[in-house]
């Protein structure tokens, strides 16, 4: 049993997950308040659901591919075609293993969400609180427990 928690203001305040295979309602939701450009920070211990989720959030966005969790790879990143909302790809960060903002700057992921069609998903947001907050206009939180 899980549970996700949106953002205060939200119709939805909190969803109740109670199995791994749950996620779909939660990931609808979240779907709807994203567009190009947006980022979605998942926050939430480690085991808690967010690499769960995200593959849940995928499989709404159509991707047939395995997502895998990034902690290693750091970053993923998955073609969405046909695009839903205007969203063409899907960038999967975990920051986890990061030590601080400036190690987010290496990945460029500003140029792709200026693209005008990339999502990115952040694990870990906390890890690069710096980076998240010169971009807090564009960014949806939750957070899993
Ligand atoms: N709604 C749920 N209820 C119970 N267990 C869940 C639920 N969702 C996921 N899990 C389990 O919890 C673990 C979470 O792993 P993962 O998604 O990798 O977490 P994180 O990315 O937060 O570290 C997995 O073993 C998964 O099967
Ligand atoms: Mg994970």
């Amino acid at each position: 049993m899980r549970s996700v928690k949106f953002q205060p203001g939200k119709k939805i305040s909190r969803l109740s997950v109670p199995t791994t295979d749950g996620w779909k309602p939660g990931a609808e939701n979240v779907l709807s308040q994203l567009k190009p450009g947006s980022i979605l920070a998942v926050q939430g211990d480690l085991g808690a659901g967010k690499t769960t989720f995200i593959q849940a959030l995928a499989k709404e966005l159509g991707i047939k591919r395995f997502v895998p969790s990034p902690t290693f790879s750091l970053m993923r990143s998955y073609k969405v075609s046909p695009a839903v909302n205007g969203i063409k790809r899907l960038i999967h960060v975990d920051a986890y293993r990061l030590k601080n903002a400036r190690e987010l700057m290496v990945l460029d992921l500003d140029e792709e969400l200026s693209d005008g069609g990339s999502v990115l998903v952040l694990e870990w947001p906390e890890k690069v609180e710096a980076w998240l907050a010169a971009r807090m206009k564009q960014t949806v939180k939750l957070s899993i427990e």
